[in-house]
């Protein structure tokens, strides 16, 4: 890695005074890699939501912006489940993490740096840390016992076991007695201690700054960062020693670094990192991180920026727990900007937030029909019926018009406060007051009355002129939570300039008389919430996923044949794995198939089964698979292998 001059026991530099409306300096934001065990659900759309949602009014304000996120894609959690898939590690998590990049791309989530931890990019940068780690004497040898939760990939203490279960988790700890390298963690505590109590807002909101001070009153301990080869292959192996490979957690949390380390964005981006994470990851991002950077002489991020959960059914949303919401469904029925607007306008920032879908249905009802699109409908509805769809000039301005006026200039330095502050529900909700502020306007000032009297034709010309410059104002501060449709309205509004800047929205006078508006349409339906309900009560099957059709050629490649199984055996270093011989006729194969849970080897010797016969060979955790069994599963992950209901000799195939 190319070494950066950096001053180690330089405090962290506040952030570049953002608030208000003049953009500039560096901003850097990560979401967490996700774990690739699992498809991208509503709490990993969140936070990439929301730093997405930054980032665009970052680089609105003139901010010179970068936004990584990534997959996190070793570890034993990624093992099993590449095992269980009956896949090898690396097909298994190349699949999910183009299926995550395609769920941002679906979400348009507009990310600068997707990072892979399989990455030699990646890898190159963690083995330079590592080794630098090791030889400045922070990395020592020994053994540790402890409880170890495989679903958070690390050793927890008592305390944080309730009711016999991980946290977050219906799975009990396992305990395991490891030697492993160690990272001297413990001797760093005073340092991060003082660090802590020297920048009150490096982790925010409080309560979380305030739990890892808590966790800094006891010893800390050293952190074991190594896994032995021999039980746990799939991970980075240790420079210095091959036989163990890198705790998972030392070699994601590098990421946030490595990504630009390896595009050389280091110097330029580093001083302004901040990291948006759930309260799930704390320990690893408040306690072990800060003291990787510390011991690798890097300098520490701006802020760790911490929020809850959202909760589905009073419980965090897991797989394990099986109340799982997908963004792409929610998507699909309400589109991109309305979900987004009601992720952020419905969590409090650090706080749990109940999802439900009604509630998204009822915040589309409420701000962005009945508000924003309501005034949109109005202000075209009266531009058509009394100036032919043209923005007329505004007259001198009654008391009634400037106080509009003042409300909204004032709205650009007071929500961008909010957004620095984490306040997005707020900020959200005071351009709301502004939009109904506006609609009250529009109702006390009758625009409808002042059409009738020819001499009041200066005054109606304000009044509507007033109303375009709200939309405009609302449209630019909208812009970062809900680009599509703050585009659009511009669009109807007949505004060719674009794009605007932030600063421009305090401005009023940017749509300049004579622009010529479009007909109305509506920006948001409104939601039937009677019968979403309904839908909700009594739900339709969920519709089938089909792939792409195929000729029948295509399926002729593909060779199917009857087979006799003669011996089962399980794998010898997997258990979700069994290990069959099968007969085929005049040959006999060996198949790896992730069936371990669903059947005891006696009940499948001696059944005739069907095989994938020309599947191009693989080996998994160490034994050569030829080919692959059919097996049928349903929702609920039953399963049954797919048998003949006559008895034909081994070898037939299968069309
Ligand atoms: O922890 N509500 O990955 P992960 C809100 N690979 N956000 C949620 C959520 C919920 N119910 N559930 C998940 C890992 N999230 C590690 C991170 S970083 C160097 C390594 C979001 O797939 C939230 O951002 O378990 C949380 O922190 C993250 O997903 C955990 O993702
Ligand atoms: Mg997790």
């Amino acid at each position: 890695m190319e070494t950066v001059e950096i001053d180690t026991d330089a405090r962290p530099e506040p952030a570049p005074e953002t608030e208000g409306s003049h953009g500039r300096g560096a901003y850097y934001a990560t979401t967490p890699i996700f774990y690739v065990n699992a498809a991208p659900h509503l709490g990993h759309a969140y936070t990439t939501t929301l730093v997405d949602v930054v980032t665009r009014y970052h680089r609105l304000k003139g901010d010179d912006t970068f936004f990584l996120t990534g997959t996190d894609e070793h570890g034993e959690k990624v093992a099993k489940a590449a095992e269980k898939a009956g896949m090898t590690p690396q097909q298994y998590v190349d699949g999910v993490a183009d299926q995550f990049r395609a769920t941002w791309d679906r979400l348009g989530i507009r990310y600068d740096e997707f990072i892979r931890t399989t990455e030699e990019r990646h890898q190159k940068v963690v083995r330079e840390i590592l080794q630098r780690v090791y030889d400045n004497g922070d990395i020592f040898y020994g053994e540790y016992s402890g409880l170890y939760c495989v679903g958070a990939e690390r050793f927890v203490t008592e305390k944080e076991i309730v009711d016999g279960k991980c946290p977050d988790s219906d799975d009990p700890p396992e305990y395991r007695t490891e030697a492993n390298y160690f990272f001297r963690m413990e001797k760093y505590r005073p340092w991060l201690r003082e660090t802590l109590e020297e920048n009150p807002d490096l982790i925010r909101p409080e309560r979380y700054r305030n739990e890892v001070l808590a966790m800094l009153r006891e010893p800390i301990g050293d952190l074991s960062i190594s896994r032995p080869r021999k039980r746990v292959p799939w991970g980075i192996p240790l420079p210095w020693d091959d036989e163990h490979v890198t705790y998972v957690w030392f070699d994601a949390l590098i990421n946030y670094y490595s990504a630009l380390a390896s595009k050389g964005l280091e110097e330029r981006y580093w001083p302004s990192v901040e990291h948006f994470i759930a309260k799930d990851i704390v320990k690893p991002h408040g306690l072990f991180w800060p003291i990787m950077l510390k011991a690798a002489g890097l300098p520490l991020y701006q802020h760790l920026n911490v929020h809850g959960y959202w909760l589905v059914n009073e419980r965090k949303m897991s797989k394990s727990i099986g109340n799982v919401v997908r963004p792409l469904d929610l998507q699909k029925k309400y589109g991109n900007d309305a979900f987004r607007y009601y992720l952020l306008r419905d969590m409090n920032f650090g706080l749990d937030a109940s999802f439900s879908e009604t509630g998204i249905a009822e915040r589309i009802n409420s701000d962005l029909a009945n508000d924003l699109g309501n005034l949109l409908n109005r202000t075209l509805g009266m531009l058509a019926r009394y100036r032919d769809g043209v923005v007329p000039a505004a007259g001198a301005l009654d008391p009634l018009d400037q106080e509009l006026r003042d409300a909204f200039t004032a709205l650009p330095a007071e929500v961008g406060r909010l957004f620095d502050q984490l306040q997005f529900d707020r900020a959200l909700e005071t351009i709301m007051e502004a939009v109904r502020k506006a609609n009250k306007y529009v109702s006390e000032t009758a625009p409808w009355e002042l059409a009738k009297d020819p001499a009041r034709a200066e005054r109606l010309d304000t009044v509507l002129n007033t109303c375009v410059e709200a939309l405009c104002c609302a449209s630019i501060l909208l812009e970062p939570v809900i680009p599509g449709k703050a585009r659009e309205l511009r669009k109807q509004l007949g505004i060719k300039r674009a794009p605007f800047d932030y600063a421009s929205a305090s401005q009023w006078g940017l749509v300049p008389a004579g622009t010529r508006t479009a007909p109305a349409e509506p920006l948001f339906p409104r939601i039937d919430l009677e019968e979403l309900e309904r839908a909700i009560a009594e739900p339709e099957p969920e519709p089938l996923e089909h792939q792409a059709e195929i000729a029948i050629h295509d399926f002729g490649r593909v060779e199917l044949r009857v087979v006799t199984v003669e011996k089962v055996e399980p794998h010898p270093n997997a258990d979700k794995l069994l290990v069959l011989t099968v007969r085929m006729g005049p040959e006999t194969r060996t198949v790896v198939s992730g069936i371990r849970a669903h059947y005891e080897p006696d009940q499948l010797v001696g059944k005739k089964l069907i095989l994938v016969a020309n599947l191009k060979p693989v080996t998994l955790r160490g034994v050569r698979s030829e080919g692959m069994i059919l097996a049928a599963e349903d929702a609920d992950g039953n399963l049954s292998v797919a048998t003949l209901d006559r008895d034909l000799p081994d070898g037939s195939e299968v069309r």
